[in-house]
């Protein structure tokens, strides 16, 4: 069975270790390439029709709101079909404590039974936060697996420790 990988990562204006960074490529992203290499997988990259603002501060108070009216954003393209996969491995960065919305508006409409779920969260400090349990709650019937929080700071140098978590995951 193959390997999937799905992420959600938001580039350019980001919170890094006290102050505000540009980032030419995302963290989750990062450790997307770092899966990628480790476990040979296909990618699907989660993207919305709508952008968040450029600006970290507006970004910030968009992705509250969404998360407030529980919103699934309209995404770009959705994967429907995954029947081809055993392991998913789920890369994101934490909003507000969970994944971005726009990843549950695909988790959602993904029959995910029986699948391996593994996932990253990359974040500034709040860690996995509540998302094992989003998570499980949106991928009714997998086995949830492996999970692995990095901070969005030491993303660029985490790659032989995501490479090892990746190889376990998928056994
Ligand atoms: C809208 C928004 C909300 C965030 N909320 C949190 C949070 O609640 N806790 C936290 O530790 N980091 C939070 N962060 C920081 C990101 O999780 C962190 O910078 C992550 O590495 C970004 O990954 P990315 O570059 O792949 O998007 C937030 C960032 C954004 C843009």
């Amino acid at each position: 069975m193959k390997n999937l990988i799905i992420y959600y990562s938001r580039r350019g204006q980001n919170y890094v270790s006290g102050s505000i960074k540009n980032l030419a490529k995302g963290n989750a992203e990062l450790i997307t390439e770092f899966i990628q290499n480790a476990v040979d997988a296909d990618v699907f990259e989660v993207d919305t029709v709508k952008p968040y603002n450029k600006d970290y501060m507006v970004c910030i108070e968009e992705a509250r709101a969404e998360l407030r009216a529980k919103a699934r954003p309209e995404l770009k393209h959705k994967l429907d079909d995954i029947s081809a996969y055993g392991n998913i491995f789920i890369v994101g960065p934490n909003w507000w404590g969970i994944y971005p919305m726009a990843m549950y508006t695909q988790l959602e409409a993904l029959d995910v039974t029986g699948k391996n779920v593994h996932y990253v969260v990359t974040h500034e400090g709040s860690g996995l936060g509540g998302v094992s349990k989003t998570l499980s709650a949106s991928c009714k019937g997998a086995k949830i697996g492996k999970s692995l929080a990095v901070h969005g700071g030491s993303a660029p140098s985490s790659k032989a420790e995501v490479e090892n978590w990746a190889k376990k995951a998928v056994g």
